[in-house]
């Protein structure tokens, strides 16, 4: 995120396909597999873009719907994932080692119900409910997200937290064989994020599973990833192996990395720069094609992204200046 960064402009319009466009490419790749043996087409389907399992039964929700959500082929395509390098393309490129069956989540803190679960314990499918929405980077591009996951408030309340745990800490897998970007020093390892309580409750706040009705892909943070949409791209922490309840603020990796540069809360906030570069606009990535996207229009950014009615009340009193 700090280095390298490419503007929105940069996406090559050759990524910006419609979900039909690449529905329709994985059903031929499939068929093809079927008819000749898969083994045929190793150079038309790298493995970052293998068929992913659909998700049943996901209910609707009331977020979102009227958004138009930005193409799947840009959503798997221009990611940030340190743990599999420091370009946006390289998520894509490298994330098929990450292995996210099975997958244990380790509770721990002030909590009742501590200990190691089965991603299946956690997550049950009749709870899966669509998402869309408005995600906003801190490098002042977006997307709208149609997200399947669980709100992350059922899940805090089978923990059963104490009257002690006052944050939730997150932090992602280590493992430098399944993550080749942690051989590397780009980051401190593991990535860690943190949220306070009434944040972490709010109905908005989810435990992201899937993209467009299937299982979240490798470079999206699967299995099981944050997603907090009313602040910026970097709270949402991917392939989360550990829930801890703190009673002190935990620490988020980007704060620890530059300080100055991003507070603990980083709710979207146009009337507070960057210290490099300005929050007060955005590049939308919506998945129009072609030169739509690629000069797509700038538009205002929005307070807390848009969701202030849900939001705002969480912050009351507090300086966002000084709470950045
Ligand atoms: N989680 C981990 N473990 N490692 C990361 O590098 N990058 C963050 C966040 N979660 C990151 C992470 C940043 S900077 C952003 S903008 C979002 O993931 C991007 O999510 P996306 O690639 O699904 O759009």
């Amino acid at each position: 995120m700090l280095i390298q960064m490419k503007k929105a402009s940069d996406v090559l319009s050759s990524e910006i396909t419609r979900k039909s466009f690449y529905m329709n490419r994985r059903k031929f790749i499939q068929a093809a597999g079927a008819v000749s043996g898969a083994a045929l087409f190793p150079s038309i389907a790298p493995p970052a873009f293998a068929a992913s399992a659909k998700l049943e039964n996901v209910q609707k929700s009331q977020w979102g719907g009227s958004l138009q959500p930005t193409s799947l082929e840009s959503i798997m395509s221009h990611n940030n994932f340190y743990e599999f390098g420091t370009g946006k393309s390289d998520p894509k490129e490298n994330a098929h080692t990450l292995k996210p069956k099975p997958w244990t989540v380790e509770i721990a803190g002030h909590a009742k119900n501590t200990g190691r679960f089965n991603f299946e314990d956690l997550v049950k499918p009749h709870q899966l409910e669509e998402r869309i929405y408005r995600m906003r980077c801190v490098e002042a591009w977006s997307m709208v997200i149609p997200w399947v996951g669980i709100p992350l408030a059922s899940l805090i309340k089978k923990a059963e937290p104490t009257g002690n745990a006052k944050y939730v800490a997150f932090e992602t897998l280590v493992d430098p064989k399944q993550m080749p970007g942690q051989r590397g020093r780009s980051l401190k390892w593991p990535y860690v994020e943190g949220l306070r309580m009434d944040e972490a409750m709010n109905p908005l706040t989810i435990m992201a599973v899937g993209i467009y009705g299937e299982e979240l892909p490798n470079q999206n943070g699967a299995p099981l990833r944050l997603v907090v949409p009313w602040k910026y791209g970097f709270k949402g922490i991917k392939s989360i192996v550990k829930i801890t309840f703190t009673e002190k603020e935990p620490p988020s990796t980007w704060n620890k990395q530059a300080p100055q540069e991003y507070g603990f809360y980083s709710n979207v906030n146009p009337d507070v720069n960057h210290r490099r570069w300005s929050q007060a606009r955005e590049r939308p990535i919506t998945g129009e094609g072609g030169l739509a996207a690629l000069f797509a229009k700038k538009i205002d950014t929005l307070k807390f992204n848009g969701y202030a009615e849900e939001v705002a009340h969480l912050y009351q009193g507090m300086d966002l200046k000084k709470f950045f």
